[in-house]
């Protein structure tokens, strides 16, 4: 990586951690991941779920032909995933991963989030496959909250961690796990404290916005996310974590578009559709932290050494403009909007043009 103090270049980011959505949904967001991202690893919570092999080929075959259409098939690889279900048979996950049709298994909770519905209804469950998982070193990546509704929802990480993680890893520690978009200071102690087999993701939004940015003087349904955004000393251990350079932590974007009417809406839906924004509010974190020389480890060197690949061989570059950088606030979906995500103060990094024009 290079930086002087207008322009930094990074190895291209990936980002291990999106909903890409399918269908028209599909179509409208994926120049946003391809503009700046080499690699996405996909969520697989569309409905119904991406839960076999034959699924996963299927969607990244949908999501290729959308990047086509896009003019960008060259510009991003989708790395798929697996829907965990109660009902999840241990040999196809196993041969579906060795196959390389996908990178990981994603376990969501049954409740915790949006389309979860078809999640686990208790570890025990889903025991074989876990125990089969880390047999033959296939990754799960956790939706780490409770769904007790007698849980306050600020405190579902924090409980999910004691309850279920803890015991899941001292039964298995050999599973590799990624302890997904970490909201809390509990959830980086765990990591930092777990040994080489866990890791976390880290999102843009919850880096820089807290709790009072979402409630105070009115509340703003585009920072409605899960895990909530928690407490400012859960936000700046946070940032602690991500700019300490640490292998552990990495960039997933949890990019999760909504169209607007579902997000304000009297029940309005979780999910920030950050994609855009991603890179330049993680240069301004950075920057204010004194630690634009780690960003490159976070957003690109991380990611790719926990899932074993390579980092990306092409760059991004970043420039530093002296007035805000203006961000795109709307994409159009059909007769409805998605409204980016605006962290609500000046960003002053932007990804150059001639980096969004790249050739294949
Ligand atoms: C995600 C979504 O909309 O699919 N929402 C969110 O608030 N993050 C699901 C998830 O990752 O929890
Ligand atoms: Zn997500």
């Amino acid at each position: 990586m290079s930086l002087d103090k207008q322009l930094l270049i990074l190895r291209r980011p990936d980002d291990w951690h999106v909903h890409l959505r399918d269908g028209d949904m599909l179509n409208t967001v994926i120049s946003a991941s391809a503009e700046h991202f080499g690699r996405v690893l996909v969520m697989p919570n569309l409905v119904p779920p991406v839960i076999t092999a034959r699924d996963a080929t299927a969607y990244r075959d949908r999501i290729i032909s959308a990047l086509r259409a896009s003019g960008q098939e060259h510009r991003l690889t989708p790395l798929m995933t697996l829907y965990l279900t109660d009902n999840t048979s241990p040999a196809d996950v196993v041969a579906a991963a060795s196959a390389g049709v996908v990178h990981a298994v994603k376990l969501y909770p049954q409740g915790a989030t949006t389309n979860s519905a078809s999640g686990v209804s208790s570890i025990q469950k889903v025991m074989a496959v876990l125990e089969a998982m880390a047999k033959h070193g296939v990754r799960l990546c956790i939706h780490g909250e409770v769904t007790d509704p007698t849980v306050d929802i600020f405190d579902r990480e924090a409980q999910f961690i004691e309850s279920v993680l803890v015991p899941l890893r001292q039964r298995l520690p050999e599973l590799k796990v990624v302890l997904e978009h970490v909201t809390t200071q509990e959830g980086v102690d765990y990591i930092n404290g777990g040994g080489p087999n866990i890791a976390g993701t880290i999102t843009p939004h919850h880096l820089m916005i807290n709790r009072n940015h979402m409630l105070a003087g009115g509340i703003r349904p585009h920072y409605y996310c899960l895990p909530i955004v928690k407490r400012e000393c859960h936000r700046l251990a946070l940032i602690e974590a991500a700019t300490s350079g640490d292998e552990k932590f990495f960039l997933g974007t949890d990019s999760a578009p909504h169209v607007q009417g579902a997000k304000e809406n009297a029940c309005g839906c979780a999910g920030v559709f950050n994609a855009l924004s991603t890179l330049s509010c993680l240069a301004t974190i950075f920057e204010q932290a004194g630690a634009l020389d780690r960003l490159e480890a976070f957003t690109s060197l991380n990611g790719p050494r926990y899932y074993g690949l390579e980092a990306n061989s092409d760059t991004v570059t970043l420039v530093r403009q002296d007035t805000p950088v203006e961000q795109v606030k709307n994409l159009t979906c059909g007769a409805q909007s998605i409204v980016c995500f605006d962290p609500g103060r000046p960003l002053y990094w932007r990804v150059a043009e001639s980096d969004n024009a790249r050739k294949p």
